[in-house]
């Protein structure tokens, strides 16, 4: 018997980015603390980049992209983790400085992995991954900043993807009026069915005049697409609102003058979820097994695995992806 397993690999050849389906064996595997068997992983944008060898995520090469991890421990040389235990990962240097999670098995620090909470099953703690995580970030920000559902309309930007429409998904359970701005047409429907009370396009929530202020209209946001979209949202605050950035989808400039944070007492509330702290981590995850629950996350979620997801790849960095796509490794809808 063979004692490769699959991993999706990035490598450098004469100068040149391949990617392939290879062999490894678990000696090739970094040292680490925690040797896990992924089940179930995810494609963030950040995978996409890593799995086109972009410098400024792949710092070395031959590179396993996956910032998300959720499996079962194999052997941990910390007292923290058991053997058989089921756990989840994501994001610190997973997939990025260090191999990630498109392998069937992944070898990592304990400080990175915590147990998996109670109520969510591996599966759908990947449905959701990094993005579902970073939404609840952003939704954890706005409450920490006193924006209550009945406060007013939530612009949620470049809601179609992975962040954005877990937001959608998760501000409307909470009870959040929540208004979509999404480029893609033909995916307005499909923003209503996951909670949206409102689609816009991505023009009409764009200004480009160089007012200091425009008429006040939200209450909050999340933003996940920077530039002039977020600099546009800032401007069109109301008072005491908060906006929740998280993306650099549309651009990393901000348009802006000081004029909202001091006319309007505007709070623009920075989002990083890579290092957010570990105990803290803990608790916006428990929050999303429940009371932030969402039973309807399925509707986000297309299936793929590591033969599959080239063209899912290839869409996300040209903008075309819509929800979740859930990465298969060695899960099973019976274990979860
Ligand atoms: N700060 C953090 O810790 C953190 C964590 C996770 C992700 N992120 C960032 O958050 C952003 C979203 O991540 P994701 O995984 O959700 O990516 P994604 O699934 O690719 O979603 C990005 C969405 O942005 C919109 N968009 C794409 N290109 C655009 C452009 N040129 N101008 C305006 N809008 C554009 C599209 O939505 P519509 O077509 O619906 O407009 C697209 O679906 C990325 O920038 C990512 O790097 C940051």
């Amino acid at each position: 018997m063979s004692d490769r397993f699959d991993c999706y690999f990035v490598e450098k050849v004469d100068g040149e980015v391949r990617h392939s389906v290879a062999g490894i064996r678990l000696d090739d595997l970094p040292q680490g603390d925690v040797l896990i068997r992924v089940n179930w992983s995810s494609l963030n944008y950040k995978d996409a980049m890593a799995a086109r060898g972009h410098a400024g995520v792949v710092r070395q090469f031959p590179h396993i992209p996956g910032v998300d991890i959720a499996g079962t421990v194999v052997e941990s040389t910390s007292p923290a983790f058991r053997t058989g235990e089921q756990v989840l990962a994501c994001t610190y240097e997973i997939g990025s400085g260090r191999w990630g999670g498109w392998s069937e098995y992944a070898r990592i620090p304990a400080a990175w992995v915590m147990p998996l909470p109670s109520g969510l099953t591996p599966r759908t703690s990947m449905c959701l991954g990094t993005a579902g995580f970073t939404a609840a970030l952003c939704l954890e920000a706005l409450q920490h900043h006193g924006v209550h559902p009945g406060d007013g309309e939530i612009l949620v930007t470049g809601a179609s993807g992975g962040v954005g429409s877990t937001a959608v998904m998760l501000l409307s359970k909470l009870g959040y009026r929540v208004v979509a701005a999404s480029g893609k047409t033909a995916l307005h429907a499909k923003l209503r069915e996951w909670g949206a009370a409102e689609v816009v396009s991505r023009e009409s929530i764009l200004d480009s005049s160089s007012k200091p202020l425009l008429s006040g209209r939200w209450a909050g946001a999340v933003d996940t697409v920077g530039g002039e979209v977020l600099g546009t949202a800032i401007r069109q605050m109301r008072h005491s609102g908060c906006v929740a950035a998280c993306g650099v989808a549309g651009g990393p400039q901000l348009p802006l003058t000081v004029y909202p944070f001091i006319l309007r007492g505007v709070t623009l509330a920075g989002i990083e979820a890579a290092f957010y702290p570990m105990e803290r981590r803990k608790r916006i995850w428990a929050n999303l097994a429940e009371p932030w629950r969402l039973d309807r996350l399925e509707v986000l979620v297309e299936e793929a695995d590591l033969r599959t997801l080239d063209p899912r790849i290839d869409a996300m960095l040209a903008g075309n992806i819509a929800g979740r796509i859930l990465v298969r490794i060695r899960g099973d809808e019976k274990a979860g």
